[in-house]
Formats: C-alpha cells, sequence, structure tokens
C-alpha cells in the first residue's frame, strides 16, 4: 500500500529518545542475576514498562509476580526500577528473601527527599499519577505526611493540615509543562509552597520531551515507541499533540502501525520512551521505509552520557564470582 501523499516524504527522528540510564541498569542487572545465580529469578512488577523487554525476559527464566509474598520463602527477587516503599522491603524481609534492588538511583532520590521533609514535619504533595508504582513507592515512604496531587485540576480541593509547612516533590516521569502548571496552581493557594532541593522530573523525561517538542510542529503524523503503561511513553504521545502535531500514536510494536496513519503525510517524527530497547524503533523505521519514508534526519537536542553503577548486590556477587 501507498500514501496517498505524493510529495517528499521523509522521517524526523527525535534525540534523545529510547533507554536512559536507569531502564538500561535495572534490565542488566536482571540478566547479571540470570547468569549469576540460573534460573528462575523472580522479579516483582515488571522491572521496566516495556511489553518487549518483559516478554524476553520471561522466555529465558525470569518470573515476574505482582507482590513479594508470591515469591517462594528464600529465593531471590529482584525490585524493579520504578521503586518499592518500606512496606514491601519488609514483605520481602519477613519471608527471608534475597533481593536485588533496580530502583533508579533518581527515584532513590525522591524517597530520600519524602523521608527527609517527613522527618522535618513538613506535609508533602507528591505530584504524580495515583496507582503508578513508583508514586506507591514513595507515598509508602512517609504515608502520614504524604497526599497525593493527579494534576492542576485537583489542587482546588485540596485540603491540607498547615499551609506554612508545605513541600512538593514528584513523580519522575510526569510531563514537565504540565507539572509547572500544577505547582504554579498550588503557589497560588499556597504561597509558601517549597520547591524540591532539585528537580524530581528526571534528565530524561525532560530531554525526551525537549527533542519530541523540536520535532512535533514540523510533523504531520508523531510515532512514539512505548508501552501503555510506561508514563513516559503517554506523556511524549500527548507533548507531541500539544506542540502541534496532527497526529500522534504511540506502539508497542512496527506491526501496529496503521497505514492508514500515513494520509497525506509528508513528515512523519518518530521517537521512543525511556523503557524502549532501540531495536524496536528500527523496525519502525525500516517499516516507513517501505512505505516510501526512507529519509531519515536525526533532530538532537541534547547529549546524554549518563550510566549507572549496577545495584549492589549484584557488584557485590560478580566480585565473589571473580
Ligand atoms: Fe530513572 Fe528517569 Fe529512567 S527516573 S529509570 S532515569 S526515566
Amino acid at each position: 500500500a501507498e500514501s496517498t501523499f505524493t510529495g517528499p516524504r521523509k522521517v524526523l527522528l527525535a534525540a534523545p529518545r529510547g533507554y536512559c540510564a536507569g531502564v538500561d541498569r535495572a534490565v542488566i542487572a536482571v540478566e547479571k542475576a540470570l547468569e549469576t545465580y540460573g534460573a528462575p529469578v523472580y522479579v516483582r512488577k515488571e522491572i521496566v514498562h516495556n511489553r518487549h523487554v518483559v516478554e524476553t525476559l520471561q522466555e529465558k527464566g525470569v518470573i515476574f509476580v505482582e507482590e513479594a509474598d508470591q515469591v517462594p520463602e528464600g529465593a531471590l527477587v529482584v525490585f524493579s526500577a520504578h521503586g518499592v516503599s518500606p512496606a514491601v522491603k519488609q514483605m520481602a524481609e519477613d519471608r527471608d528473601l534475597q533481593t536485588i534492588d533496580a530502583t533508579c538511583p533518581l527515584v532513590t532520590k525522591v524517597h530520600r527527599e519524602a523521608v527527609r521533609f517527613a522527618r522535618d514535619d513538613y506535609e508533602i504533595l507528591l505530584i504524580g499519577h495515583e496507582g503508578h508504582e513508583e508514586v506507591e513507592g514513595t507515598y509508602g515512604e512517609a504515608p502520614e505526611n504524604t497526599t497525593i496531587v493527579n494534576g492542576p485540576w485537583e489542587v482546588e480541593d485540596l485540603q491540607v493540615r498547615n499551609p506554612d509547612q508545605l513541600i512538593w516533590l514528584s513523580q519522575t516521569t510526569l510531563s514537565v509543562d504540565e507539572t509547572m502548571e500544577t505547582v504554579q496552581k498550588l503557589r497560588e493557594r499556597f504561597p509558601k509552597l517549597q520547591d524540591p532541593p532539585s528537580d524530581d522530573i528526571c534528565y530524561a523525561t525532560s530531554n525526551r520531551q525537549a527533542a519530541i517538542k523540536k520535532v512535533a510542529p514540523q510533523s504531520d503524523l508523531v510515532i512514539v515507541v512505548g508501552s501503555e503503561n510506561s508514563s513516559n511513553s503517554v506523556r511524549l504521545k500527548e507533548v507531541a499533540k500539544e506542540y502541534g502535531a496532527a497526529r500522534a500514536e504511540r506502539v508497542d510494536y512496527a506491526n501496529q502501525v496503521d497505514e492508514a496513519w500515513f494520509q497525506d503525510a509528508a513528515t512523519i517524527g518518530v521517537t521512543s520512551g525511556a523503557s524502549v530497547p532501540e531495536v524496536l524503533v528500527d523496525d519502525v523505521l525500516r517499516l516507513l521505509a517501505e512505505y516510501g519514508y526512507g529519509e531519515v534526519e536525526e533532530i538532537v537536542t541534547a547529549e546524554e552520557d549518563i550510566v549507572f553503577s549496577l545495584p549492589k548486590e549484584i557488584r557485590k556477587a560478580l566480585t565473589q564470582a571473580g
């Protein structure tokens, strides 16, 4: 099939896109655990929110469970990149589980802030999506002191105990613009609201959004590669629309791309979420080339060179193995 558009066609490929340092580390941690201890390796929740990554690891002998109490006593469990609450760690300890904590260091940073501000008797307004694993984990550090704010629309009816002792923190994978809007609304209601010591939305989330903001206005269609439950991937689709892409679609795999989307499309923007392996983007580019979109221009808005060291439990095991 052909696009009905007959003029020059091309792809604008956003950069940075795809794997962040926290996802890379978490996936390698599970692979090393498999090599070191052999299958099965249990992982609590999806190690990262990507279907392909989860299915590939399953084939290698990883068993994904919803909660630590589903892991056999004494077995090995990996905590996902999104982090866990102290209650989950306690549950693992009660079951004598051997644990590898693959929580992204940038999520751990937010946990530490929550603990510290709760200790100083602050009330924490945690901007994030209720029910998301990361938010459950951060909330669990100081449930008595924390209120979840899903977005700007919740600010008006928010109840706080003491407007003089307030701080906002956030999930790492939110829309930068929407979060700023929430904070502004919060500050109008609570002028003494304090900012977090440093940004909670991580570098990878901000960089991927900044790149798609450059690509979207020039694109008739934006394809975001990423899973439905991947917060940062879903945000990329929203941002693409807000920044002028006539159409934006999210796919897990190239075979979900619908040729009807190409109708009248001269330029197609492509990006991927922080949990998406580059092979999945390559598949989409190959498919687009078959439809006449073989010319690819990469739009680079930032260089990333952040690498995190592996979880300490893995480093220790690797040292012992020599
Ligand atoms: Fe960490 Fe941000 Fe990736 S919090 S897991 S670097 S999306």
